[in-house]
């Protein structure tokens, strides 16, 4: 039995879910709260993929991490089909692995065959181990080791040279070693309004080549035919809800293409980034997938007509706006104090190491309790962590019904930089995370145990437990 009219929807958990008319399919996942499937079912619970968030809880421990495959695979579709749709010449979605690597999300966004970009040894174990092919692999990074370029080339996947040290020690590599694949990142100098921490494609950043020196990297790139520069790419920052920056990007680039077309360079792709913002409040307002993807093209197009040159192979490389609103955190509340006049904390058993967003770029997000979804919002209080840190706030003022110790309290739109930039701090283990479709519920990452967290350590002979 719902506690609530219909009436009373905007004032409970219930006006988080979609009213919208639309079916979840043609929805754009990043101007969503909420995953596409997520609904209130008849135990008045919030249900995502089919699963009841609370017996999941149950199942599987507290936190966890929920994503929700039907969201995850829409958005890769609507880059996908979107890119398709509105541009003629070949394209390529790559999905940028640092909003989320592990084995399981590389091989769905694979599976729906789309691209990764990794930019660590690591993200890029993680994406071979997962069966991404390697001619749709792309290795970002402005510092990568001898060793990560030597794995880079060992199984063949794109490098995309950031600075004249990695293009020296690529074009003496070349001189002995076949095929190895390079693109050119470069600083394009477009500004765009998002946190400063984020921002990459202004002139004053440590990613990319200087543009003023373009000419020059060309000039080196073509005294060494063997090794391949098959391609430009930037990426002007994260979290953007403006088109217009993109746009930019897209004629900026074309005319670096125009330039390396004159030293006789086989540059085919263009890489525009990622970028797309998502909703993370009711009043976040990024432009939908499709409508990002349309101008993008719109752009290229332009460009190329206006240089006469031929249709590139478009890429770009979005994180967030696949992964983020598929995912939810899911986790039981604890303590409470009240502070009167002053604030009432409300204590759940996460925090900043399993979302470090709020306390690194003071993001915003929003939260419901997932076990009353109609019961009537009648409480402002501040969501605190269990982190020995007073600025381990997850929400700072969550509008909530009244909420009792082992409530399931659900923060949206976590599936971006949380599990990624998730840490052991206090020596919390980390959560696990389950996968969820049509009712049935996968675990993606264990839970870490106690001995996983010191799994590392190691005791020196002298420092070894005495026995009593
Ligand atoms: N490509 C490159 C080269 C990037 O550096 C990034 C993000 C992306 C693609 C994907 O951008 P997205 O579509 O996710 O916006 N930890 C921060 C975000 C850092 C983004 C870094 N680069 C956060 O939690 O907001």
């Amino acid at each position: 039995m719902l506690s609530t009219h219909p009436t009373d929807v905007q004032n409970s958990g219930l006006r988080y879910l979609s009213s919208s008319s639309i079916s979840p399919d043609q929805r754009s996942p990043n101007q969503e709260l909420l995953p596409l499937t997520a609904k209130a079912n008849s135990r008045d619970s919030l249900e995502i993929g089919g699963c009841d968030v609370k017996t999941l809880v149950e199942q599987f421990g507290s936190p966890l991490y929920i994503v929700d495959e039907v969201t995850l695979r829409t958005a890769c579709r609507q880059y996908r089909d979107a890119l398709t749709h509105y541009y003629q010449g070949e394209s390529l979605v790559l999905y940028a692995s640092k909003a989320w690597s592990c084995l399981a999300v590389c091989a769905i966004v694979h599976a729906e065959g789309l691209g990764v970009d990794v930019v660590s040894g690591g993200e890029l174990y993680t994406a071979l181990h997962s069966g991404v092919s390697t001619d749709k692999i792309y290795f970002h990074g402005n510092n990568k080791s001898n060793a990560e370029l030597d794995l880079a080339i060992e199984v063949g996947c794109t490098i995309v040279v950031d600075n004249w040290l990695e293009l020296n020690t690529l074009a003496t590599l070349a001189e002995e070693r076949e095929g190895i694949r390079i693109m050119l990142r470069l600083t394009p100098g477009i500004e765009c309004h998002t946190h400063e921490y984020i921002r990459t494609g202004h002139l004053d950043s440590k990613f990319g080549f200087d543009p003023n020196v373009l000419e020059d990297v060309f000039a080196l790139i073509s005294k060494h035919p063997k090794l391949n520069c098959i391609g430009l790419h930037a990426h002007i920052g994260s979290q953007i809800f403006e088109s217009q920056p993109h746009k930019d990007l897209a004629g900026v680039l074309v005319d670096f293409l125009s330039k390396a077309s004159q030293y006789n360079l086989p540059i085919q792709e263009l890489n525009v980034g990622g970028g797309l913002g998502i909703c993370y409040t009711e009043s976040d307002d990024p432009p939908s997938i499709d409508q990002w993807v349309k101008g993008v093209c719109e752009a290229v197009i332009a460009a190329c007509e206006q240089q006469k040159l031929p249709l590139p192979k478009l890429m770009c490389e979005p994180g967030r706006s696949l992964i983020g609103s598929s995912c939810v955190t899911a986790y039981t509340v604890g303590s409470r104090k009240e502070i009167p006049q002053i604030r009432t904390y409300l204590a759940v058993d996460g925090g900043m190491s399993d979302n470090p967003r709020p306390i690194t770029y003071q993001s915003e997000y929003r939260a419901l309790v997932a076990n009353r979804m109609s019961a009537p919002l009648t409480e402002t209080l501040t969501i605190a962590g269990k982190h020995c840190e007073s600025g381990d706030i997850l929400l700072k003022e969550a509008q909530l019904p009244k909420s009792e110790p082992g409530d399931i309290l659900v923060v949206m739109g976590t599936g971006a930089y949380n599990y990624s930039m998730a840490s052991n701090y206090n020596r919390l283990p980390r959560p696990a995370a389950v996968l969820v479709k049509e009712g049935e519920a996968d675990l993606i990452i264990r839970r870490e145990t106690y001995q996983d967290l010191i799994r590392l350590d190691h005791l020196p002979v002298g420092l070894a437990l005495a026995e009593d």
